[in-house]
């Protein structure tokens, strides 16, 4: 692909379909190489859009309005950055040639869907996960859980960020959970799966990217990330995470499997448990990662720039440069417009940046900002973004 001219015949236009924080950080790295970005969501003022050339709002899950806005734009890339999209819309406009999808429509489908990445994964690619099952039903849900053992997790087959997502501990907990599941998931489907718990010491996210070298595609690997979540939400990242040589191995010959079986070009975000050696899947984002923020201060390419190139064809560098951490910033109150206490003071901790969102609109558990900060190790760093981001303080206009 030709790199050309914004606004101008020669120009490689892109379209974002989700504009949050990282959909905005990967536009800032298009800009850089001088593409055309076309930013879309359901809201309007959404991060993306607010560093893009254009942006339009659409429900991004009709597919009329997505078909219509594919036609109008004619953008050669289209890149989704959240789940919730028609995605038989994309396989109909990547089959018709009108555009290419990153890193393909079917990759989108699948892991729009837990039910469709699981079954590939476990099922056709044989690679170790938690014992799952799926349920249309409370009682479905009861006779799954039983199979796969107490403590479990149910989940919305169609839900992120830990939305509708419960931790049960015994039977007593199944109804709640099934009756949580269908008020959270994204759709009036209902259908959760549930999985066993997997006692692991350490979680990890393997950023993994498929780009182009001499006309090949070459998977390349980020050091892991290490995280921590809170109800299904990252609270807390860094870069790296220590595994053994055996363990580190075995995270990636899964996520080159889990890629491979996805296919197309673009930086993934493997979501792996760690226990010693022993390494399980479980889940996988065809695109930049929250957990994944922390490479903006430890890569000399953080994700975003990794994505961006690798969609566009071009060489990337996975190297760490130095370890570093990041930690989320919470709106912690509900109101538009905010402002921000303790900016100043959160950049004053040695080694420290932010990044502050400028979403219109802030709710108590909304992510907002967060801070970054580089470190002599992942200890040193996780203390000073902790501490940064506890100084940044969210308040009314
Ligand atoms: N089977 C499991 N065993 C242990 N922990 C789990 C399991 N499933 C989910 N979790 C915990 O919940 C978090 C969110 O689950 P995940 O499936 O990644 O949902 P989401 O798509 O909302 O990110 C995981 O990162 C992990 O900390
Ligand atoms: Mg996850």
């Amino acid at each position: 692909m030709r790199l050309g001219t914004p606004l101008s015949p020669t120009a490689v236009k892109v379209m974002l379909l989700g504009s949050g924080e990282l959909g905005k950080e990967v536009a800032i790295e298009l800009q850089r190489l001088g593409c055309e970005v076309i930013a879309v969501d359901r809201y309007a003022n959404a991060p993306a859009m607010q560093v893009a050339h254009r942006s339009h709002v659409i429900a991004m899950t009709d597919a009329a309005a997505l078909r219509a806005l594919v036609e109008a734009e004619r953008p050669h890339l289209i890149v989704p950055e959240i789940e919730a999209i028609a995605t038989d819309e994309l396989e109909a406009i990547e089959a018709a040639g009108l555009a290419t999808v990153i890193p393909t429509a079917r990759a989108a489908q699948l892991t729009m869907n837990r039910e469709g990445i699981r079954r590939l994964a476990a099922e056709e690619l044989g690679l170790p996960t938690s014992a799952y099952a799926f349920a249309s039903s409370e009682a479905e849900l009861a006779a799954g859980a039983e199979a796969v053992g107490f403590p479990c997790f149910v989940k919305p087959v169609m839900s992120s960020s830990g939305k509708g997502q419960s931790y049960v501990k015994s039977p007593d907990g199944i109804a709640a959970a099934w009756r949580y599941a269908l008020e959270s998931g994204r759709v009036e489907q209902a259908r959760v799966i549930v999985e066993g718990r997997v006692d692991f010491d350490f979680e990890i996210t393997q950023l993994t990217v498929r780009s182009l070298k001499d006309g090949a595609i070459v998977t390349g690997f980020c050091e892991p990330i290490g995280h921590r979540q809170v109800k299904g939400d990252y609270v807390e990242s860094w870069q790296p995470q220590a595994m053994s040589p055996v363990g580190l191995k075995a995270a990636r010959d899964i996520a080159a499997k889990v890629t491979d079986a996805l296919g197309g070009q673009g930086l993934f975000g493997v979501e792996l448990f760690v226990k010693g050696d022993e390494v399980w899947f479980s889940e996988v984002s065809p695109r930049p990662h929250d957990t994944g923020l922390v490479t903006l201060v430890t890569q000399y390419q953080s994700e975003f720039a990794i994505h961006a190139r690798a969609i566009l064809g071009l060489p990337v560098e996975v190297a760490l440069r130095e370890p570093g951490a990041s930690a989320v910033i919470y709106g912690g109150l509900e109101a538009g417009g905010i402002a921000f206490e303790g900016v100043a003071e959160a950049l004053a901790v040695p080694g420290a940046d932010l990044r502050l969102f400028g979403k219109p609109e802030s709710f108590a558990r909304r992510r907002m900002g967060v801070a970054l900060a580089r470190g002599a190790d992942v200890g040193e760093a996780r203390a000073r973004a902790t501490e940064a981001a506890g100084k940044v303080r969210p308040t009314k206009a």
